[in-house]
């Protein structure tokens, strides 16, 4: 069992004026590909609360930590920045592998500056904030991201495909 945190940046759902419906989607992704939700949080679109958030859950040890919301072009828009923060090692395949699969559902995926980065021993997924989106999103990459918590885990040494 994989272990992972939802971390969903809306100011409209922060302040009640919205309901979040992204936690719920990406919630049922990860605990039908095999992962256990230990927490959840929702912040407003602040860049050092949410760096904060961010550090303490990889202090957690989860194996993955997901973000919706914020990656867009609005000035407010912070999440890759605030996730960058954090250093890491840049996972740059999986974030480019979502905006390109997205392109066949909307060219304004391009618009997602979301970022994958592996901070000790947790990978950070950024998702854009619409339900829909998070689905489009994290189904495609959910597989292969599960071999490289593996790899990063040490539960497997080698990627060889079969
Ligand atoms: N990706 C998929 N798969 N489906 C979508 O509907 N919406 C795009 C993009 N990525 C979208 C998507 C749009 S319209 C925006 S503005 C950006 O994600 C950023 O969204 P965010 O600001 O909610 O994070």
């Amino acid at each position: 069992m994989y272990t992972a945190a939802i971390l969903t940046m809306s100011d409209a759902c922060y302040a009640s004026k919205r309901e979040d419906k992204a936690t719920p989607a990406v919630r049922e992704i990860l605990i039908n590909s095999g992962f256990e939700v230990v927490e959840s949080a929702l912040l407003p679109d602040e860049k050092e609360l949410i760096t904060e958030k961010l550090s303490l859950l990889v202090s957690k040890g989860y194996n993955l930590i997901v973000t919706t919301g914020g990656t867009g072009f609005s000035a407010r828009d912070v999440t890759p920045e605030a996730t960058l923060m954090l250093g890491g090692r840049r996972a740059d395949g999986v974030a480019e592998a979502m905006r390109t699969n997205s392109m066949r559902y909307t060219p304004r995926a391009m618009l997602s500056r979301g970022v994958c980065v592996i901070v000790d021993k947790s990978v950070i997924v950024n998702l854009p904030g619409s339900p829909k989106a998070c689905a489009e999103n994290l189904e495609f990459v959910i597989e292969p991201l599960k071999h490289g918590i593996d790899a990063l885990s040490g539960a497997v040494t080698e990627c060889a495909r079969k």
